[in-house]
């Protein structure tokens, strides 16, 4: 092989201007697509940083295999670089100016037919995904993985500059408790133990700061076996970050930091300040503790406009102390009472009783499954009040806080999305603070940290915890804080708890007993006792927030090897079989069928 070991490749297909006229260039690439003219061949060669339209003449004695030539051939090309004739230059393709005119040849590597076109975005994902290899291969998908790796470096930077050290955690390790399923993994050595992978680095970090390391970073890889969706895969990355003597707002302004050197690095643009909510304002205003602030509609407290409606719904709610709201939105009067019979079921999926609803046609009439129970004046008032508009609809849900703001948050986002009503010129933020600290799970009969066991509740509330009034436990706020996105929750965090027997009270209410606590975090109780800093800190999710800078909707497209919505890698084909000897060995039988 001539090329290769002697003649060594001098320029990317993709970079080749029209500065480099006259020159003579080594190119290493695939064929992207092969067309004869006039007895010449013209070929697309392509890397990772574009195409290049190559000319060879089959006569030409060192071109002579070029006629062989099919799709995804791998060639050496020695050529020089001119100027395309006129009329045929391509604007669409950075080296549109210009062509390589070949004088050596080389075939380094036959291929097979692909199963599909390289850069074809109408093939199924499934088969993409089988050969991901192909897949990176688009364009596309090199420039979505230059970005992750661009951005991680941004990152790396920006955090070292900060003072932060890049420290490794294990992947063999323990349970943590982000409130997803474990992946476990047998032990040889130990028989009938497993280490879990780590779901985040949660405790391993904050034992860093309880050794003394101060600001610690780390890509880390996180395994949680829960329900996969477009943003949510069974390992995915974090960008973690803890840090000691600190405070909320250290926390928040360094990650703001970052984002805006992110967001003018990549996007050119200034994101401003970033806008502060708390938890109970976002869930009022627009449905979600992740709103998607591209998007205008906001919801409307209807408790005082309705009182004494007359329709039993309604003043049973307001009697009972809970919650009407309405969302008014454009452009729906014309829908059909089948349309609306859909958005009403997907309100009873949020757990909500029922939807009215308000629309107002061409003529200016209002219709409304509950008309008979007001007047057209009434409906008028209270279609106005929402903020209802001509040829609009106004919907309205009566049902406990959170029942009313998340189903009208869930019709907000979907009724956004299908009547393209969401700004997607601008990437919009917002911090989410004040979280509650616990959420009661009906069916498991206790309380659970709404972030996780280690996060401090807000110093007015911990006398409720002391004193263990249950019956307050909802109203305790944590030290705990979001940062969204275009609807996204990109990263999450909160300060943590320092004091041992604050950490006790917590494992307490939270229903752990002695024993359990013992078994789980026995170690890090430990580990509190011998002198911990204030800490707290964050971890962004590096997938979403390269996502989101891709312009994509699924975090699949931005990870080299995603596996599916059944957290299968249909490539490799895992998780696959083992052998039975392999199980013998880690002391396990199956007990599937
Ligand atoms: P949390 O569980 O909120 O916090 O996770 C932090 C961020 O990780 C991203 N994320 C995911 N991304 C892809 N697929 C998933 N399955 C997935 N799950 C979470 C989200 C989320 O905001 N230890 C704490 C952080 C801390 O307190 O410092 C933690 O893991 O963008
Ligand atoms: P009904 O009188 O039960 O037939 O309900 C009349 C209308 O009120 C229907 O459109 C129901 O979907 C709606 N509805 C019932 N309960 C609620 C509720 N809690 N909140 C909002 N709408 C409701």
């Amino acid at each position: 092989m001539q090329f290769v070991k002697n003649l060594k490749r001098t320029h990317y297909c993709g970079e080749l201007t029209k500065s480099h006229e006259n020159q003579e260039v080594i190119l290493m690439g695939w064929v992207n697509g092969r067309r004869d003219h006039g007895g010449l061949i013209f070929l697309d060669l392509r890397d990772r940083e574009g195409l290049v339209q190559v000319v060879i003449d089959p006569n030409n004695e060192h071109c002579k295999t070029a006629k062989n030539v099919r799709g995804e051939f791998v060639l050496a090309i020695l050529g020089k670089v001119r100027a395309r004739p006129k009329g045929m230059q391509n604007s669409n393709l950075r080296t549109g100016e210009i062509e390589v005119e070949a004088q050596r040849f080389e075939i380094l590597s036959e291929a097979e037919t692909p199963p599909f076109q390289i850069d074809d975005d109408k093939v199924q994902e499934n088969l993409r995904l089988k050969y991901r290899y192909l897949d990176l291969r688009s364009l596309k998908q090199q420039k979505y993985l230059k970005m992750r790796h661009e951005v991680m470096q941004v990152v790396r930077k920006n955090l070292t500059d900060f003072g932060f050290w890049e420290v490794e955690t294990p992947i063999l390790y323990k349970s943590t408790p982000e409130g997803a399923r474990d992946y476990l993994v047998p032990s040889r050595v130990h028989p009938g133990n497993f280490y879990a992978l780590p779901q985040s680095p949660q405790t391993l970090k904050q034992l860093l700061m309880i050794s003394g390391f101060d600001k610690y970073f780390q890509i880390a890889r996180c395994f949680r076996d829960e329900d996969l969706r477009a943003d949510r895969q069974p390992e995915f990355s974090q960008i973690d970050l803890e840090m000691s003597f600190i405070d909320q707002d250290d926390i928040m302004n360094l990650t703001n930091k970052i984002l805006a050197n992110i967001w003018k690095q990549f996007k050119k643009v200034d994101i401003g300040t970033i806008p502060v909510m708390s938890f109970l304002e976002a869930m009022s205003r627009y449905g979600s503790d992740k709103p998607d602030l591209r998007i205008a509609w906001e919801l409307k407290d209807l408790n005082s406009e309705l009182e004494n409606s007359g329709f039993k719904v309604f003043d049973d709610v307001i009697a009972r102390g809970d919650c009407i709201k309405a969302l008014a939105v454009p452009g729906i009067g014309d829908y059909s009472r089948s349309h609306f019979d859909k958005l009403t079921a997907m309100a009873k999926q949020m757990g909500a009783k029922g939807l009215v609803w308000i629309k107002q046609g061409k003529d200016g009439s209002f219709q409304s499954p509950v008309s008979k129970f007001f007047t057209e004046d009434k409906l008028k008032q209270i279609f106005t009040f929402s903020g209802g508009e001509a040829g609009g609809g106004v919907l309205i849900v009566a049902d406990s806080f959170n029942v009313t703001c998340s189903s009208l948050g869930h019709l907000r986002v979907h009724l956004a999305a299908e009547l393209k009503a969401i700004n997607r010129s601008e990437d919009k933020f917002l911090w989410v603070t004040d979280f509650p600290l616990l959420e009661y799970v009906p069916e498991e009969k206790r309380w659970v940290a709404v972030h996780h066991p280690f996060t401090a509740p807000n110093d007015d509330h911990l006398h409720i915890l002391e004193k263990q009034e249950e019956s307050n436990y909802s109203t305790i706020k944590a030290k705990a804080y979001d940062l969204v996105c275009n609807g996204y929750e990109i990263a999450g965090g909160s300060i943590r708890i320092h004091q041992q027997n604050v950490q006790k009270i917590i494992f307490q209410a939270l229903g752990f007993s002695e024993e359990e606590v013992q078994r789980k975090f026995g170690f890090f109780n430990e580990a509190l006792s011998y002198g911990t800093p204030p800490h707290g800190g964050i971890a962004w999710g590096f997938d979403r927030l390269i996502m989101i800078l891709c312009e994509t909707d699924a975090i699949r497209d931005v990870i080299a090897f995603p596996k599916t919505t059944k957290a299968y890698d249909l490539m490799a084909e895992a998780p696959g079989l083992v052998d039975r000897d392999q199980l013998l060995e880690l002391g396990l039988r199956l007990n599937t069928k």
